[in-house]
């Protein structure tokens, strides 16, 4: 087998697949264009929908790429030896051309043959689709594995949850997938074990997916108008895995980022448990803020959306490299490294360095002073403290207003002969949640006067407006500025810059109503803000990190952090009218609406 190194093997598939008659085409954008569902590319699919949905692609059927992708569902998992919140998918596509036959064929030359990977084949195992009441179990996968010389006991049937992919958003192309693992040579963990297990044996490294699906809004499957292949290999968890390092870190993809972390702190990449941890933390999230500046739609940082997660992963590296000792305002040289190691494939990161560099040290000054005022209350307040124990509350006024990660309350305390209640700071932390979650009812609630059946359909008609306006007045931006509801209209104000048409009302009520006699059942589920975020909903977002949240699902159409109550399912809502749309404030719309 090929030892290779992270940028060897970038090339590698992109030449074998060009040899196979795929056109290159470049990464699309970090931040998906004309898609409120989510708010980064988060898999190669991604941005080629409308395509694998049967749209013609300018570059062919046959393409190969190196997608960028951010998932931060799992931030706070970032730290351990394989999550990273930003991350590379190398990717073969078929649109309507090859199928399974094809597909199969070439992940196995690619992966077998001398001439490129050559892994040894008995160390690859196999999973495939065993099939449901949706689509039949894949044996067509499972015969072609076998036929390219796959013994029967490396291959394995596995439901849905485990071999099918898809959709992007709640609707779209997915399918059936089969799925390639590498055995790391340690012992099963069990009788059962097998590749879907996550003992650490089998490593997932290439999803073949055969989209032929479309999944509608009423959960069911229907053909697509063609059989497309969307594949996925990630490229750090690949190289890992061949080099035999155990850690997407150990990588030579993070050689010189880790060098720059240790040159600014002294310390050494595995010191301790604590300090390798700091290190893969700031590592990997200014290696995702580096990339989310430096992309051609980049955004800063800010208190919403996109800007909102380059924020937390900033702030989260600050934390961690203040642990680390690193001198303030060190994350530009931190960005370099991330730029000298992918500015060749990426040259937007080149182009784009002194954005990058100046926005992360704009954002690092701004922390510090939060941070700094800080102190200055902790040294105002240190010396009151009875038995020289910080209690809860002091600990979470810190936290809270000061933004005080409460290991820093501890620390300043050690130093100053202190100890810190931290059993009182999980209370208080509790205690709060539980009222700004009251609290977060009662202003989602807005004008919600009553909880009566009309008012409650009401409400739920103002989630499906808004869904309604982003979509009909093509701007994902829109969002409420105001609502008022009474058991006998709503009255909903929203962001945007000019008078809609009376066409456009039309279309938006027109569209209300699509979504009513849709009878889409209506859930609720609860989370932290943070998941409600990757989840794609809306809502306010100004919520305390960690803080729970109740989210709204409106069938395909809505996703929405509210307090609710809302109708069990759209049909409740019968019928809807807007009545008036008029200017409420600058750059604020109002619209009055009804339910007959
Ligand atoms: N879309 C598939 C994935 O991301 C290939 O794993």
């Amino acid at each position: 087998m090929k030892l290779l190194k992270s940028h060897e093997l970038r090339a590698l598939y992109l030449d074998f697949f060009r040899q196979k008659g795929h056109s290159i085409i470049p990464s699309a954008s970090l931040i998906p264009e004309n898609d409120p569902t989510v708010l980064f590319t988060t898999a190669g699919m991604h941005p080629l929908v409308p395509y694998l949905m049967g749209a013609k692609h300018p570059a062919g059927v046959r393409l190969a790429d190196v997608q960028k992708c951010v998932r931060t569902g799992d931030i706070d998992e970032v730290g351990d030896a394989s999550h990273c919140t930003f991350f590379e998918m190398l990717g073969n596509w078929s649109l309507g051309d090859y199928f399974k036959k094809e597909s199969i064929a070439y992940s196995w030359e690619f992966l077998t043959d001398a001439a490129w990977l050559g892994i040894d084949k008995d160390k690859l195992y196999f999973t495939c689709f065993a099939g449901d009441a949706d689509a039949p179990q894949d044996t067509y996968s499972h015969d072609r594995w076998r036929e390219m010389g796959v013994e029967e006991s490396h291959i394995f049937y596995l439901e849905k949850k485990h071999n099918w992919w898809g959709p992007a958003g709640i609707t779209g192309p997915c399918g059936p997938d089969t799925e390639i693992f590498y055995d790391t040579g340690k012992p099963k963990c069990g009788a059962g074990c097998n590749p879907s297990c996550s003992c650490g044996k089998y490593l997932e490294i290439w999803n073949n997916v055969f989209m032929e699906y479309n999944k509608k809004a009423d959960g069911t499957f229907e053909l697509l108008s063609q059989q497309n292949v969307d594949t996925g290999m990630g490229l750090d968890r690949t190289i890992a895995t061949l080099q035999g390092v155990g850690s997407v870190y150990d990588t030579d993809a993070f050689t010189g980022i880790i060098a720059a972390i240790h040159a600014l702190s002294g310390k050494d990449f595995k010191q301790s448990a604590e300090i390798t941890r700091a290190f893969r933390i700031v590592a990997d999230h200014i290696r995702c803020a580096t990339f989310i500046l430096g992309d051609p739609h980049g955004v800063t940082p800010s208190n919403v959306d996109q800007g909102y997660i380059l924020r937390r992963l900033i702030r989260r590296a600050i934390r961690y490299a203040m642990q680390l000792g690193m001198p303030e305002d060190s994350l530009g040289a931190v960005a370099e490294a991330v730029i000298a190691q992918y500015g060749e494939p990426y040259p937007e990161l080149v182009e784009n360095r002194a954005k990058i560099t100046s926005e992360l040290l704009k954002e690092e000054q701004r922390f510090q002073r939060t941070l700094k005022n800080g102190m200055k209350e902790f040294e105002r307040i240190k010396g009151g403290f009875t038995g020289g124990v910080i209690d809860g509350v002091t600990a979470f006024h810190l936290y809270d207003t000061f933004g005080f990660p409460v290991e820093f309350t501890e620390e300043m305390a050690r130093e100053n002969g202190l100890s810190v209640d931290i059993e009182g700071f999980d209370k208080a932390y509790e205690e709060h949640q539980k009222k700004s979650q009251a609290g977060a009812e009662q202003r989602f609630k807005g004008g919600l006067a009553d909880s009566s059946e009309q008012t409650t359909r009401l409400h739920s008609a103002t989630h499906l407006l808004q869904a309604a306006l982003q979509r009909v007045l093509k701007d994902s931006g829109i969002g409420q500025r105001g609502s008022n509801i009474t058991a006998e209209r709503l009255r909903f104000d929203f962001n945007f810059g000019r008078k809609v048409t009376p066409e456009e009302l039309q279309a938006v009520e027109d569209e209300v109503n699509r979504y009513i006699a849709a009878a889409a059942p209506i859930t609720c589920e609860e989370m932290t803000v943070e998941e409600a975020r990757a989840q794609g909903a809306m809502g306010l977002f100004g919520d305390k990190y960690g803080e729970r949240v109740k989210v709204y699902t409106m069938g395909a159409f809505s996703k929405e952090i509210c307090g609710g109550p809302h109708a069990a399912n759209t049909g409740e809502l019968h019928h809807f009218k807007i009545k008036k749309e008029e200017a409420s404030s600058a750059g604020v719309r109002r619209i009055k609406a009804v339910l007959d």
